[in-house]
């Protein structure tokens, strides 16, 4: 059955090939990405008839506001799948000596803020349809069963706490017959997964999505790998 998702970050890197492959399989996708016409790779997708483009900086809420009417007019009977996948890792080589403030907050503030910011923004129309699922690609560096180092603090922190937004997000919802996940999308060969990573864009996408169809009353609030292993916080 197609369906309309929504995606963040569809400028490069996962999202872009969250629209690549919701397209393929007939889905409507509406991609949001910060600056949509800079990106050649969503540009090459958008057929202004199943795939929009859409501007959305997520931690602007006048952007918010703007892409949410924008989402309205395009899926006047609403959205079935919010996929939150914009995320900043910030400044990489710090750890937990040394890291700033500043970098703590603008990490946070996308990371966490963002997905709260789109999520509250979309949810009218998350409600018009009974599909009723929303995904946040958080990442195994934010399980406490995982971190045992002190490298990139705001990005894992930041991750943890997106994860425990997304519980926040299942507990308020779960009884709306919404299923709500924290998703690890792999260690992926991305701008922010680098060329050493040992997962495709493609593998961790297919992988997701094929969660994303068998998301069900019974996985909501879960914290799942793109393989649908489930992890531990
Ligand atoms: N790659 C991995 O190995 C890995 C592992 C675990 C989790 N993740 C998570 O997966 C998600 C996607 O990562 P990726 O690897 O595709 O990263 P990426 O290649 O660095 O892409 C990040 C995307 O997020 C967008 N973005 C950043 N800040 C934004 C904002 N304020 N508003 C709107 N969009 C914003 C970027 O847009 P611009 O083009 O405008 O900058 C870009 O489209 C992130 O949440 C990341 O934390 C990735």
């Amino acid at each position: 059955m197609a369906l309309t998702f929504v995606v963040t970050g569809a400028s490069r890197g996962l999202g872009v090939e969250f629209v690549k492959q919701l397209s393929a399989k007939g889905h409507t996708v509406i991609a949001c990405a910060r600056n949509p016409d800079k990106s050649e790779q969503l540009q090459a997708l958008v057929n202004n008839k199943t795939v929009f483009a859409v501007s959305l900086d997520t931690v602007k809420l006048d952007s918010v506001k703007a892409a949410a009417d924008k989402i309205q007019e395009l899926a006047p009977s609403g959205v079935d799948v919010l996929i939150n996948n914009s995320g900043i890792v910030g400044d990489h080589t710090q750890d937990v000596t040394n890291a700033t403030g500043e970098n703590y907050i603008n990490v946070f503030e996308t990371n966490v803020v963002g997905t709260s910011n789109v999520t509250q923004a979309l949810l009218p129309w998350l409600r018009k349809r009974n599909t009723r699922k929303i995904v946040n690609i958080t990442s195994i560096l934010g399980s406490n069963d995982f971190t045992t180092t002190g490298s990139s603090p705001a990005y894992r922190i930041s991750k943890a706490a997106e994860n425990m937004l997304s519980r926040g997000w299942a507990g308020q919802l779960g009884e709306e017959s919404f299923v709500v996940l924290a998703m690890h999308p792999g260690w992926v060969q991305t701008d922010m997964g680098t060329s050493k990573a040992p997962v495709t864009p493609e593998q961790s996408i297919s992988g997701m999505l094929s969660v994303i169809e068998n998301m069900s009353k019974e996985t909501n609030g879960k914290f799942l790998s793109f393989e649908g292993e489930e992890l531990k916080w």
